[in-house]
């Protein structure tokens, strides 16, 4: 079966596609990557999607109709691939925007509620594309009890395990997550989190200080030095301390968005622009670089595979090469493994839409928190 996968992260920056054939079921399915794109956001639906991400208030028709026009985009998304490689998906699984993400359970109204949001409408999806659509990965994960992330780790065991060598999978897109898969692991002693920012405090900073979306190459932060101890201050922030570092935990625009960056330039006070953007970057690896030692304290790893947007910025690579090379631990991009950096999160969502429309069950307990496996999204029939 041919699956679309359809990536829009926390980034904003747009929507990524992959096309998949998929056989097997369940740990042994097979899969091979027919095509795969990014299609940038026009500016202003970027825009649009950063302040519903972000915001206090605003108008619920603005929700209302941004949940109808991303499906339409990535509708348009998928048809340009298709003609592009002359493959036609016969499903698609399609993560959505996260508009909010709360994995922890907090009062509201007198009762303890977790919660979490990705719009993108499924049946709108479904109609223009005459496929059916899986979409809204996460909730059932939250209903059972987890964080609703991170849910890519069932495609990490799948591609990356190995009997002899202990690996680890980062991927660095708006938010940073890996996930750990010992040396002849099963789904049982897999682990995965978030490790912190990704790219969002950088690109933050970029456009408060630059007036451009993004450090292309980290050339910005090549120019300027890490403030240390701004970095040792920033690294205090709870959520790198938290007790157990390997236990499930998740982050997102709610605890590194446009407060935080506030913060965070305080911090820094009147230092040099390019000094803030080489210690935001900085931080990105410090805090990959913590998880991954504390993660090498229980089991031994040999392979550190980078994914996302941010294996395009040199110079945060060059600072995540420097923390692994105390451990004895290989980094590469995950291209160097097969999988193209850029389409791995949208190949997942092809994969897991096809463990769910065989109704079998791909979130991984040890990475969410989940207190059982259940069968992700909801599927609009055509
Ligand atoms: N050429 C580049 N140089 C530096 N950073 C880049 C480059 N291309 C993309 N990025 C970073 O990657 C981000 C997008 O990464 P992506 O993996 O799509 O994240 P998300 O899943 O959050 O959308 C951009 O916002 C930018 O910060
Ligand atoms: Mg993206």
């Amino acid at each position: 079966m041919i699956v679309a996968g359809v990536m829009s992260g926390t980034s904003a920056d747009g929507v990524d596609v992959a096309l998949v054939r998929l056989r097997g079921r369940g740990m042994k399915t097979r899969l091979e990557l027919l095509a795969h794109g990014g299609f940038p956001y026009p500016a202003e639906v970027r825009t649009a999607v950063l302040d519903a991400m972000d915001s206090p208030a605003i108008a619920v028709h603005t929700l209302a109709r941004l949940n109808f026009l991303l499906a339409e985009i990535y509708a348009g998304c998928v048809r340009r691939l298709e003609r592009r490689s002359g493959a036609a998906c016969e499903l698609v699984g399609c993560h959505g925007q996260t508009l909010y993400h709360q994995g922890h359970a907090a009062r509201f109204l007198g009762r303890k509620i977790a919660c979490t949001w990705q719009t993108g409408d499924g049946s709108v999806l479904a109609q223009r594309l005459g496929v059916p659509v899986v979409s809204d990965f996460r909730p059932a994960d939250m209903a059972a009890g987890g964080l609703g992330a991170p849910l890519v780790p069932f495609l990490d065991l799948l591609l990356f395990r190995h009997p002899k060598r202990g690996r680890i999978v980062q991927n660095i897109g708006g938010i940073a997550n890996l996930t750990a898969i010992p040396a002849s692991a099963g789904a049982g002693q897999v682990r995965a989190f978030d490790t912190g920012p990704g790219n969002m405090v950088i690109d933050a900073l970029c456009q408060k200080l630059f007036g451009l979306p993004m450090d292309k190459g980290g050339k910005l932060a090549a120019q300027g030095r890490v403030l240390q101890a701004v970095l040792a201050e920033a690294m205090k922030d709870p959520y790198f301390r938290h007790a157990k570092r390997d236990a499930p935990r998740t982050a997102g625009r709610e605890q590194f968005g446009r407060e935080y960056v506030r913060g965070f330039l305080q911090l820094c006070g009147e230092a040099d622009k390019n000094d803030v953007l080489a210690t935001a970057t900085g931080l990105t690896a410090r805090s990959i670089g913590e998880a991954v030692r504390s993660l090498a304290k229980k089991n031994p790893y040999h392979d550190l595979f980078v994914s996302g947007g941010g294996t395009r910025n040199r110079t945060l690579m060059a600072m995540i090469e420097d923390e692994a090379a105390g451990l004895g631990i290989e980094v590469s991009t995950t291209d160097a493994a097969g999988v193209p950096s850029q389409a791995k999160e949208a190949i997942a969502f092809a994969v897991l839409a096809y463990q769910s429309w065989q109704r079998q069950s791909s979130n991984i307990p040890g990475a969410t928190g989940a207190g059982r496996e259940v069968i992700l999204g909801k599927i609009s029939y055509v």
